[in-house]
């Protein structure tokens, strides 16, 4: 957990997330809210915000860096865009997922690559995707001192092997499975996690016996807290969205009409004006004047 100053104007009254307060938010009925960042600014956004988590989700391989799916960003790729947004936060806690091939070979490369994430982002806990071979994941990562986020459900690290982009557990049997994963991660120490596209109702059957907090992205409103990604719910990301994003606004639009409007006044001399430029005294012009008149008149013969 990051020891570093609150940011100037942080209500002081606003503490910083533990495990201990996520777990009394679960027990209290109180709501977890947890949203994506990226870099310095999206931090500072979320800090204001007062979110409880902010993950640096692999869903930048998407929204930051132009690709089709969360596959192809890599350890260095999410060490960088971790860091800055360590760098905005103060009381949020910091949760970074471990991208996809990072962490499956071994115990072994699952715990060196979460330590970079502490040691290099000041990462307060890591995430990563399914049951199965990440549940011995997830108990090496902890037996070595960081905490650990599952995601069960929609892994979209594995999309491509769980029949694409579509909500699971649609059945009893595959919503038993998923049920499977999600107790085996909370048996492995896990301090949360994250159900993604699931029935509401598969997601309602669960939960009585989940004892860590589950945090939902369409997944139903019977979940501890929910998350979004920030370009999703600021309506910034052009892709396509799935069923259960809010767009709280649309701010693509008035982003492209904003740096429209700039290169219009640059191609009409509109911009920059008068007040937008820096004042030189007139006795200071008139020197410089006439020193480049002097330089013209005399020139040097490295200067011509
Ligand atoms: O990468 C991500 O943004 C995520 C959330 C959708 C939970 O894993």
């Amino acid at each position: 957990m990051s020891s570093r100053p609150l940011p100037a104007g942080t209500p002081p009254s606003r503490p910083r997330t533990t495990f201990a307060s996520l777990a009394a938010q679960k027990a209290k009925g109180e709501p977890i809210a947890m949203v994506t960042a990226y870099d310095y600014p999206s931090a500072q956004i979320a800090e204001a915000a007062g979110v409880d988590i902010v993950l640096v989700g692999d869903s930048a391989a998407m929204t930051v860096l132009g690709h089709d799916t969360t596959v192809p960003v890599t350890v260095d790729e999410m060490l960088m865009l971790a860091s800055a947004v360590r760098r905005g936060l103060s009381t949020p806690m910091l949760v970074a997922d471990l991208p996809f091939g990072s962490y499956e070979v071994s115990d072994e490369q699952a715990v060196a690559t979460a330590q970079r994430f502490v040691k290099t982002a000041d990462a307060d806990a890591v995430k990563i995707e399914r049951g199965g071979s990440s549940v011995t994941r997830a108990r090496a990562i902890i037996a070595a001192g960081i905490p650990v986020m599952g995601h069960v459900g929609l892994t979209p690290q594995t999309a491509a092997s769980i029949g694409g982009y579509r909500s699971q557990g649609r059945t009893a049997e595959e919503a038993l499975a998923v049920y499977d994963d999600a107790l085996a991660l909370q048996n492995a120490g896990c301090f949360a996690i994250v159900f993604e596209a699931i029935p509401t109702a598969a997601t309602d059957s669960m939960m009585p016996r989940l004892s860590v907090p589950v945090i939902g992205i369409g997944a139903g409103p019977g979940t501890d807290g929910q998350v979004l990604v920030f370009h999703d719910l600021l309506g910034i990301y052009d892709g396509h969205a799935a069923r259960f994003v809010k767009r709280y606004a649309e701010l693509r639009a008035p982003m492209i009409a904003a740096v429209t409007a700039y290169a219009e006044d640059v191609r009409a001399h509109r911009y920059p004006q008068p007040e937008h430029g820096y004042g030189m005294a007139a006795a200071e012009t008139a020197r410089l004047q006439g020193l480049i008149a002097e330089r013209f008149d005399h020139p040097r013969p490295w200067a011509i």
